[in-house]
């Protein structure tokens, strides 16, 4: 999985801000992921919706990623709405989009929050 995984990030374009050169890590973002969804063409894993949740206040969605070769198709909504499904009825998708997308989930319906923060695992808390 680790290896179709690190392709898929890289087939979506984001192998540039995704940690694709750092197996560990990514074998990491997979085992802990509680939630993830997958499209597959056969046995090709063409798209993935990747999240971390307690499946009742709040779901990240950290990776969101379709081939290339398969967008504009609907597999990024099927994805959303398949991991939706599993979620309680007070529980918000939350993400951080990469620069590209932001258009697109502004039109599949996200509320778009300029209070979101984040830190850096190397920067202290001061
Ligand atoms: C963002 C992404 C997941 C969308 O997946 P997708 O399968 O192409 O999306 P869908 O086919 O479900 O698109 C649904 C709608 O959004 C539109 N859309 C798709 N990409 C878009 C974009 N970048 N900007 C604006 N609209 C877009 C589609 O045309 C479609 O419109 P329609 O319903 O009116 O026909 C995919 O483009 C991708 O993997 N991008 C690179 C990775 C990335 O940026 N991920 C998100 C941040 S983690």
């Amino acid at each position: 999985m680790t290896d179709q995984f690190i392709g898929l990030l890289r087939a979506a374009t984001l192998a540039d801000r995704r940690p694709v050169d750092d197996r560990a890590c990514i074998e990491g973002m997979l085992s802990n992921s509680n939630l993830i969804v997958t499209a597959r063409d056969s046995e090709k894993l063409v798209g993935m919706a990747r999240s971390m949740t307690d499946f009742h206040f709040a779901c990240y969605l950290s990776d969101l990623a379709v081939d290339e070769k398969y967008q504009k198709r609907g597999i990024g909504k099927k994805l959303q709405e398949l991991t939706q499904q599993q979620l309680g009825p007070k529980c918000k998708l939350i993400l951080v989009t990469a620069p590209n997308a932001n258009d697109y989930f502004k039109q599949v319906g996200y509320r778009h929050n300029p209070r979101c923060w984040w830190l850096e695992r190397d920067q202290r808390i001061r």
